[in-house]
């Protein structure tokens, strides 16, 4: 073979991911572009929070420390700017539910530490790629203002889960452990993506 050429961040991330986020899924955001933008503000949030419950946690990794408060203060940037495009297009930020991916992910950890840490990082290295790819794909179908933004987005995105996996490699015992627990995360990845969902959310699977 001849040497391949340097991936790109994003292809990078296509790369990781067991599968493309189905056409059907991009429809319905594009039906949905109110409940898009109220479930993305979540999803900011959300993601703050994961680094701040690691924080509460794992007091003695100061490398995990400084990395999740930067990346705690950079989630929480991209809440305000969420609710501010929301806020100038009129969108009243209603309580929606949580999709089952996040839960659906979780529930593959292990029990106890350092095992549950290595698990726990390396589904937030999943759920920041996925985010990553979908804000690729929905780009160039939204308005300009959108698209710019979800452009910007998407590269915070995939240094989050370059961040993620790398902090997951230094805790993990092996390679082979870390290689283990992504084909295992990976696999119900691929089933929570591509499997018929209830509700459209920003991670859920296609509806309808
Ligand atoms: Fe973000
Ligand atoms: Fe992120």
């Amino acid at each position: 073979m001849t040497e391949h050429h340097q991936m790109s961040p994003l292809e990078a991330i296509q790369a990781f991911l067991p599968c493309r986020t189905p056409d059907r899924w991009i429809e319905n955001a594009l039906e949905n572009p109110t409940l898009m933008l109220i479930d993305h503000a979540n999803c900011e949030k959300k993601a703050a929070n994961t680094a701040l419950s690691l924080i509460n946690r794992y007091t003695d990794n100061f490398e995990l420390l400084n990395k999740m408060s930067r990346l705690a203060r950079e989630e929480m940037r991209h809440f305000e700017q969420v609710i501010g495009i929301m806020k100038r297009r009129n969108i009243a930020y209603k309580h929606v539910t949580a999709s089952r991916y996040a839960t659906g992910l979780r529930d593959l950890a292990r029990n106890s530490d350092p095992e549950k840490l290595v698990d726990v990082l390396l589904i937030g290295a999943f759920i920041e790629a996925r985010s990553c790819e979908r804000f690729a794909r929905l780009a160039p179908h939204l308005d300009a203002e959108l698209e710019k933004f979800y452009n910007s987005l998407l590269k915070s995105e995939s240094r989050h889960y370059q961040d993620y996996l790398k902090l997951a490699k230094t805790v993990a015992s092996s390679t082979d452990e870390v290689e283990k627990r992504i084909a295992l995360i990976a696999q119900r990845e691929r089933e929570l993506i591509e499997s018929p969902d209830t509700e459209f959310r920003f991670h859920s699977g296609p509806v309808g």
